[in-house]
């Protein structure tokens, strides 16, 4: 008789956003006439840029010829697409990352749930509380965590609780810990850290042996000149953090694939007997034992991010989204509501009116506004009483969104 992996068994039930899109498709079945304003899943709306899109068309002519056709590339990425990457994003900010060092793939959400097989399952796992879904539930997927309880939270893992009363900015664990994940700017709450605030956990790790996985997946939203953009701004992290970097909302990349994970080749961790062994060995095993890379028009496309033009162009896109943020964050402000993020982060973040959970106002927003938000319970226990809204949208959506949304609540 085959078993099965019990672990699964132990996820709270959908994962968050089909659970959403399920609740909403239902609404919408029974309302056809309803004008329903997705603000939910943080899936881009606008299209590629031109730069992006004239690279990938030139590749894929490439692709009709013989002399210029392409089959397997390397799993790692293609040293065009590396090279790029390290110079542009990390680099050019002092912090020092080589083209070798960076791992192209087709997503930050499938890389930090698959960095866990370089990982022994006796770690002991912190996660902010809200947190980006996917952290959690691939650990429990991994059999690292017990049953969840009433509320949500999982037997065996640390949950570091942010919220209005801390200014969503975690206390270091009061015990130990091995692997840490950080999701900086922030997901869900659209708050960003510090340079004193990054160095204070680099510290921790190296003081106690342990790991960061940093998720910088929304990097180019930051404006502030102040916040660093990758933790190996901060010295010394390149010993203990792993970054993760996405195409998918900078560039517009959601349907089209392609992100990257840096591991330094500095980063170890011990055998049981003691022994070092270079992290970055068992990722590139995994790499090209699990993964075909991604495909080269793709790789030509992200590789257009970095020209002048590219550069321009999505700098123009992220400041259309940021746009959208402010609107979002003043027109509930002007309504009364307490809001968080927004600024360098394309998801606002805010305090539920009255005395609504999260999901009641989720419902009473659909119900009655025909908005689509993120329940913030979704993301964590300590979520309950917030509610997320994304900046990814048309102009015209949002605006009419904000009116909507204030008509609601006045
Ligand atoms: C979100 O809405 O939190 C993100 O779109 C999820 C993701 O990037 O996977």
């Amino acid at each position: 008789m085959v078993s099965l992996n019990e672990n699964f068994l132990k996820l709270k039930a959908g994962y968050l956003f089909p659970e959403i899109g399920r609740r909403v498709s239902t609404f919408a079945k029974e309302n056809p006439s309803a004008k329903i304003i997705r603000l939910g899943i943080g899936d881009v709306t606008e299209p590629l840029p031109p730069a992006i899109i004239a690279a990938m068309h030139a590749a894929t002519d490439e692709m009709a010829s013989r002399e210029t056709f392409r089959g397997y590339g390397p799993e790692q990425g293609y040293d065009f697409l590396r090279e790029k990457i390290a110079q542009h994003d990390f680099q050019s900010r002092n912090a020092e990352v080589s083209a070798g060092e960076i791992f192209v793939s087709d997503g930050s959400k499938c890389d930090t749930g698959n960095i866990l097989d370089i990982f022994g399952h006796d770690n002991r796992i912190a996660v902010l509380d809200p947190v980006y879904p996917v952290y959690v539930d691939t650990n429990v997927m991994a059999g690292h965590t017990g049953s969840a309880d009433s509320e949500g939270r999982y037997q065996g893992l640390v949950y570091l609780p942010v919220t209005a009363e801390n200014n969503f900015i975690p206390e270091l664990p009061d015990e130990p810990v091995d692997l840490i994940y950080l999701c900086y700017p922030n997901n869900p709450t659209g708050v960003v850290a510090s340079r004193e605030v990054l160095t204070k956990w680099v510290n921790y790790a190296r003081e106690n042996q342990a790991i960061i996985l940093f998720d910088a997946a929304y990097e180019a939203f930051i404006t502030d000149p102040k916040i660093p953009h990758s933790i190996y701004e901060i010295p010394g992290a390149r010993d203990v953090a792993i970054e993760f970097r996405s195409f998918s909302k900078n560039a517009g990349f959601t349907g089209t694939r392609c992100a990257y994970t840096v591991v330094p080749k500095t980063l170890q961790a011990k055998t049981r007997s003691g022994k070092d062994v270079s992290l970055h060995q068992l990722w590139n095993r995994r790499h090209c034992t699990k993964f075909n890379g991604v495909s080269y028009i793709i790789q030509r496309g992200a590789e257009a991010v970095y020209s002048p033009e590219g550069q321009q162009q999505i700098g123009e896109l992220v400041s259309f989204y940021l746009e959208n943020a402010r609107l979002i964050r003043e027109g509930l402000q002007a309504a009364g509501i307490s809001v968080y993020g927004g600024v360098n982060a394309p998801y606002v973040w805010l305090k539920t009116p009255g005395t609504y959970t999260s999901w009641e106002f989720f419902d009473e927003l659909l119900a009655k506004a025909h908005l689509v938000g993120t329940p913030g319970s979704g993301f964590g226990a300590s979520g309950e009483g917030y509610f997320r809204l994304s900046a990814f949208n048309s102009r015209a959506n949002i605006e009419e969104a904000v009116r909507r949304f204030q008509k609601l609540v006045s």
